[in-house]
């Protein structure tokens, strides 16, 4: 049985990830931190699991650990993963440390999708394969993303990463062609808009938008449930691997 343990668990995904591990197969919750639980033993579905505000407390008790967090928390827990050389699953949006993600995966597995949703994987396979069709000096490139008014980062972290499919696409690095205001545009620049409000758990849409005709492809996710999940698969996978960045394409290029 591969022994979970969740930082972030109080927190919205949090939560959607206790019950997805209990009900998948073969794995099992040892118990989670967050900012403010105070260090105790909670019942969850029938077990008892021991929560904290002290990873330290609790990630030498498990195989692998899935953040849903907060990056100063994720920051700090890659050097926890580290010192008790446990895989690491990475949730959390927002401004990184990508270089400390990469010293920490020198040492042991991390695997990281800022989404984990199959629809936003799909997306990103077929962003190569249109801008390969399309005369791309003849389309402006947009990309539009909508979540809930408590969501902390912006521009998404998935709006970001379809941004970086994008410019490595046309040979450029995103933040010479990003553009985030709303001003007229220069050919050959990327445009990212943001929308925050209401419950919305997630939408992007990305528009080639040309002269005679535009294509659009939209993703929504309609319950967190998809990415709870497929962080769960991605523990299962992921332990037990060599030290290494791991992403969703590691894990499902077999599928396409
Ligand atoms: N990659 C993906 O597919 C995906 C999908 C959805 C969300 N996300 C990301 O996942 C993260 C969490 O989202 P959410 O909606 O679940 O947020 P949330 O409801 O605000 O929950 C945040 C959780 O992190 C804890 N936390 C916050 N600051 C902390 C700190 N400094 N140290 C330790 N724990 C801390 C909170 O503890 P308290 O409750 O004690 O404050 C809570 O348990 C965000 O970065 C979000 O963008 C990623």
């Amino acid at each position: 049985m591969l022994k979970i343990m969740i930082s972030g668990i109080t927190g919205r995904m949090g939560k959607l990830i206790a019950y997805a591990i209990n009900s998948i197969q073969d794995v099992t919750l040892v118990g989670g931190t967050s900012l403010r639980s105070a260090p105790g033993q909670i019942d969850f579905n029938g077990v008892s699991v021991q929560i904290g505000n002290a990873p330290d407390q609790i990630v030498p008790k498990t195989d692998v650990i899935i953040d849903f967090s907060e990056i100063s928390a994720t920051e700090k827990l890659l050097d926890c993963a580290v010192k008790y050389g446990k895989a690491l699953v990475i949730g959390t949006t927002g401004a990184f440390n990508f270089e400390k993600l990469r010293q920490a995966s020198e040492a042991v597995p991390v695997f990281y999708s800022a989404n984990f949703s199959l629809g936003i994987y799909l997306i990103n396979k077929l962003i190569p394969v249109i801008l390969k069709t399309l005369p791309v000096e003849e389309y402006d490139i947009e990309i539009l993303e909508t979540h809930h008014r408590w969501k902390k980062d912006l521009p998404s972290g998935t709006a970001l990463t379809i941004g970086q499919v994008v410019a490595s696409c046309l040979g450029k690095r995103l933040k010479d062609i990003m553009r985030k205001d709303q001003s007229p545009r220069n050919c050959g620049e990327l445009g990212i808009s943001s929308i925050r409000g209401g419950s919305a758990f997630g939408e992007h849409e990305i528009m080639f938008l040309g002269r005679e005709e535009t294509v659009k492809i939209k993703h929504a996710v309609l319950n967190r449930t998809v990415f709870a999940r497929t962080a769960v698969k991605a523990a299962k996978w992921v332990t037990g691997k060599p030290p290494g960045l791991y992403g969703m394409d590691d894990m499902l290029s077999s599928l396409i």
